[in-house]
């Protein structure tokens, strides 16, 4: 366990770096002088530096056709504070398999277009301000993991978007990236902004509000999921459309991924959240069915491969341990409160809501089919987690169902032991997680479970040899990753389970 962070400390997970937040955040003349380094150019402002963000703000300071002076602002808090000093010190905060996020970093360095800072001043001179802020949806679950009621704190996004009104020029375009419940752009920015013009005595008729969704992929094509990749955009109105795609197409290959604007804010909001609901719903649709595989004798991955067969059912989804990360497990309920909340209707989305409910779930099915295989006490047994970050081959952890198998096995009285290539230290639960497999294998094991499809856990022989080498266990795949040949191996010595695979 680590001690807690003082209030004003603020610690870089990637470094140990501690940096103390200074009690005035008086920033002018740092952001005044890198304005003037670039006479003649635009200046733009990318609020929120977290996975979104930073790397948006890597891919304008590169941009395709334009050269921009970029600023990158986030809050003076223990949790963000220390990605704005890294990013000015030279050290990139985010860590990916992409190596474009090491080049992009070092040609802004370069070319000294790119500066991070807490004060909002920078607002002052941005012609584009990007929003790239967490919008949060707050879930109160009851211990079997069951979706009790939810809320959608817009506060503090009301607060980001008068931090800019009240400092930004009246033609400013404000570009809303951050995933919104459908009709934000047009019921609660713009009011904001115009509010706050008027407060200010200035006009509120050449403000531009656009929106246009990112759908970046943080992993190895993380820069191109932002670059080279199709984008969907509109406007408050048709002058904000149009800025907001006269800017795109300086930062986007559009030859090659062409732009699809839609016809106001409230139709490109609702696309976001429906392209993530439709995944998030696949997923609870498979979660479903790979029970009842288990139940029936049946092997789950078998069937989907043949089913796949047919175009038409080509993304039907494999199973696993559940649905992590920041989108897929709020977006639904986004979308569910906003009918609610900003449309006046008294019915959620229920399918929707209940998708997020089923996969909220899943990590306690999963935890619920280990117990029935394996008939004796937990009390005491070492256990191996193989993966702690919700995706495979990054490193985050936010809302991972490796989590609820966690607190599950050490409910039960495991000794729980993690791996992950990618987490040095598991955040949400303050736990650090160990980096060298090898070494972690030399200790025994009752439990080895795969919870991450890390490629260093695919197709890896020598990790099949060191399990071979354990003494005998059991080894539960909770992914699906282990081929045939790896399983039939494995069942020399081991018992072995995988998630869906009701034949095993
Ligand atoms: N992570 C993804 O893969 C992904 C993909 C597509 C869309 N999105 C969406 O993009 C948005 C951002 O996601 P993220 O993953 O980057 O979140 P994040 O939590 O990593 O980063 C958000 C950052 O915004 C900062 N912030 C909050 N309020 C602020 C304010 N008033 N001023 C300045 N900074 C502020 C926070 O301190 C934090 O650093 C969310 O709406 C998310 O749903 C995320």
């Amino acid at each position: 366990m680590v001690k807690e962070i003082p209030k004003h400390e603020s610690v870089s997970p990637l470094t140990g770096k501690q940096y103390t937040i200074p009690e005035i955040i008086d920033d002018k003349a740092g952001i005044d002088s890198f304005i003037a380094l670039h006479p003649g150019k635009k200046v733009v402002v990318i609020q929120g530096l977290g996975f979104v963000g930073s790397v948006m703000a890597l891919v304008v300071a590169n941009a395709l056709t334009e050269e921009y002076a970029v600023i990158g602002i986030d809050l003076p808090t223990p949790f963000s504070y220390w990605k704005i000093q890294s990013i000015n010190e030279g050290m990139f905060p985010v860590i990916a398999d992409d190596p474009k996020i090491g080049q992009f970093y070092k040609r802004a360095r370069e070319k000294n277009n790119l500066y991070a800072t807490c004060d909002p001043h920078a607002y002052t001179s941005a012609d584009i301000v990007i929003v790239d802020i967490n919008l949060d949806v707050k879930k109160q679950s009851n211990g079997n993991g069951h979706l009790e009621d939810y809320t959608v704190d817009l506060a503090p996004f009301k607060k980001a978007i008068t931090s800019i009104g009240t400092h930004c020029k009246p033609d400013v375009l404000v570009l809303v990236e951050t995933t919104v419940p459908p009709g934000s752009s047009q019921k609660i920015v713009k009011p904001i902004l115009e509010e706050c013009l008027q407060q200010r005595n200035l006009p509120t008729g050449k403000l531009k509000v656009g929106h246009s969704y990112e759908r970046v992929m943080p992993g190895p094509k993380y820069v191109d999921s932002i670059q080279n990749f199709y984008r969907v955009y509109s406007g408050t109105d048709e002058a904000s459309a149009d800025a907001t795609e006269i800017f795109l197409r300086t930062v986007i290959s559009t030859n090659e991924y062409p732009l699809t604007r839609l016809g106001n804010t409230q139709a490109t909001e609702m696309a976001k959240v429906l392209e993530n609901s439709y995944r998030a719903m696949n997923i609870a649709f498979m979660v479903e069915w790979s029970r009842f595989a288990e139940e029936a004798g049946v092997n789950i991955y078998e069937v989907v491969n043949a089913i796949r067969m047919r175009p038409t059912h080509k993304n039907l989804m494999l199973p696993g341990l559940g649905v992590g990360g920041y989108c897929l497990t709020k977006d639904p309920l986004l979308a569910s409160w906003a009918r609610m909340n900003l449309f006046g209707s008294d019915e959620p989305l229920e399918q929707s809501e209940t998708g997020v409910h089923i996969n909220d779930q899943m990590p306690i099915f999963a935890f619920q089919y280990l117990q029935s295989q394996y008939h004796e006490s937990l009390k005491d047994k070492k256990v191996l987690l193989l993966g702690v970050s919700y995706l495979n081959d990054v490193g985050d952890t936010r809302f991972t169902p490796v989590l609820g198998i966690y607190d599950q096995l050490v409910e039960a009285g495991c000794e729980v032991v993690l791996h992950d290539p990618h987490v040095v230290f598991w955040e949400e639960k303050a736990l650090k997680v160990g980096n060298d497999l090898d070494e972690l294998l030399k200790q025994a094991y009752d439990f080895v479970i795969v919870t991450t499809g890390h490629k260093d856990y695919r197709n890896n022989a020598v990790l099949i040899n060191k399990l071979l080498d354990q003494h005998s266990s059991f080894i539960y795949d909770t992914i699906g990753i282990l081929t045939e040949d790896e399983i039939r191996l494995l069942k020399t010595r081991h018992v072995v389970k995988v998630i869906g695979r009701g034949d095993l």
